[in-house]
C-alpha cells in the first residue's frame, strides 16, 4: 500500500497540476504527466492521485463511481481504494499507482519516480 507520509522525496519529482480551485469537492481531473495517464480526486478537501488505467483489463479507470474513498472500475467493477491504489474487489487483483500530492500555495502538484 502506498504510504503518503513515508515517501523518499529525494526520489519524487513534483509536477505542477493545476490551482486547487479548479478541482473541487468531490469533483477529478484527468492529467497526463510524460507518459502517464493519472486522476485527481478531492475527496472532502484531501487530493489524491491515481493511474487512470485499470490494472485488470486496462479499463478507464477515473471514468468509475467514486464510493466512499473507493472507485469501481466502469468496465467489470473491480474497485481500488483511491488513497493507496490498493485493489479492494474482485476481478482487480493488482494494485494500481498512487501517487502523492501537495498542495503548495494553493496549486496542485504530483509526484512522480524521480528518473
Ligand atoms: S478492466 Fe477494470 S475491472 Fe476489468
Amino acid at each position: 500500500m502506498f504510504n503518503y507520509t513515508a515517501f523518499d522525496e529525494s526520489k519524487v519529482e513534483f509536477a505542477e497540476i493545476a490551482p486547487a480551485s479548479e478541482l473541487p469537492n468531490g469533483e477529478r481531473l484527468f492529467v497526463d504527466i510524460g507518459d502517464k495517464p493519472i486522476v485527481i480526486f478531492n475527496i472532502a478537501g484531501h487530493f489524491f492521485a491515481i493511474g487512470d488505467v485499470c490494472s485488470h483489463d486496462e479499463g478507464p479507470l477515473g471514468d468509475g463511481t467514486v464510493e466512499g474513498n473507493n472507485i469501481v472500475c466502469p468496465r467489470h467493477g473491480g474497485e481500488f481504494d483511491i488513497r493507496s491504489g490498493q485493489a479492494v474487489q474482485m476481478p482487480a487483483v493488482v494494485d494500481i499507482p498512487a501517487y502523492p500530492v501537495q498542495v503548495r500555495d494553493g496549486v496542485i502538484f504530483v509526484g512522480l519516480p524521480a528518473k
